[in-house]
């Protein structure tokens, strides 16, 4: 018995990092697992990966943005899975630093798009449906980005405390139907995400003295995308099934250290 079995879950962004560990652990539970993803390539290692183990996976080359495609995309799935159970709302973008000073409102929007408002399509895209069904979880990746700042990622963060209000906004209007709408926020994660401008930004000196020697981060480490996944998971199973409008930060204590 695994604890998604027979569920239908949404990935987006499954490609690699934190989506690909939740991807393989969902499937690992039991669940038909439907990978979005952009990148054609690590969207097909992923499902491979998971067909390897004996998990099932539909994947779907999806620019999370393309709302004409991703509505063609839910209903594909419905039409082949019957109902979706849990969506995952998990692709994002962290450009190159900049400040207000000298970033545009390209940049500004480019960000936002992917970040907060294709969040917000993917759920509306899929709630109906949970409508339906009475029945559904939507988990939004935020961030500890989203309520405190180390600055120049402006429009990240902003998206990001985005995420965090309308998962509130998004629970008290849902939840009427049965459909549970959470939020996990990950501090320092080593994922490809964390190599800006060709460095791990976890692996620097400042960032050793500072978070690991130091234990700024108190439990001494940066995460690994399975420190996150289970959370993940938990959110997605019946053992989460009172709980709804929350951030569950997930980032080795630094959130309770000044
Ligand atoms: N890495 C960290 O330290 C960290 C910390 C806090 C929060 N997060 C959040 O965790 C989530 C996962 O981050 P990660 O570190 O695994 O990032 P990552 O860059 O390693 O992976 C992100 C994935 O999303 C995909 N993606 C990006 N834009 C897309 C689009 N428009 N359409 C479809 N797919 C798209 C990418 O191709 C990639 O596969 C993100 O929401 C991120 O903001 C990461």
């Amino acid at each position: 018995m695994g604890l998604l079995d027979e569920k239908t879950c949404l990935v987006s962004g499954a490609g690699q990092g934190l989506g690909r560990s939740v991807a393989l652990e969902m499937a690992a539970e039991g669940a038909a697992v439907v990978l979005l993803e952009r990148n054609a390539a690590t969207l097909a290692s992923v499902a491979a990966e998971i067909e390897t183990r004996g998990g099932t996976a539909l994947a779907y080359e999806l620019d999370v943005t393309d709302y004409d495609r991703y509505g063609a995309v839910v209903a594909d799935v419905m039409a082949k899975c019957g109902h979706i159970d849990v969506l995952v709302n998990n692709a994002a973008i962290n450009p190159p630093t900049r400040t207000i000073l000298n970033d545009t409102l390209e940049d500004w929007r480019r960000t936002i798009t992917i970040n907060l408002e294709a969040v917000y399509m993917g759920s509306k895209l899929v709630a109906p449906h949970m409508v339906r069904q009475q029945d559904g979880r939507i988990i939004h990746i935020a961030s500890i980005q989203g309520f405190a700042a180390s600055g120049d990622c402006g429009p990240y963060n902003a998206a990001k405390g985005g995420i965090i209000a309308y998962t509130q906004s998004m629970a008290v209007e849902l939840g009427r139907y049965n459909i549970l709408v959470n939020a996990v926020a990950p501090g320092f994660m080593v994922t490809p995400m964390s190599i800006v401008n060709g460095v791990d930004e976890t692996t620097t000196p400042d960032f050793i003295e500072w978070y690991v020697t130091r234990r700024k981060i108190p439990l001494g480490r940066s995460g690994l995308p399975e420190d996150v996944s289970g959370t993940v998971i938990f959110l997605a199973s019946d053992y989460c099934r009172y709980m709804t409008g929350q951030l569950l930060v997930v980032d080795g204590g630094l959130m309770s250290t000044f």
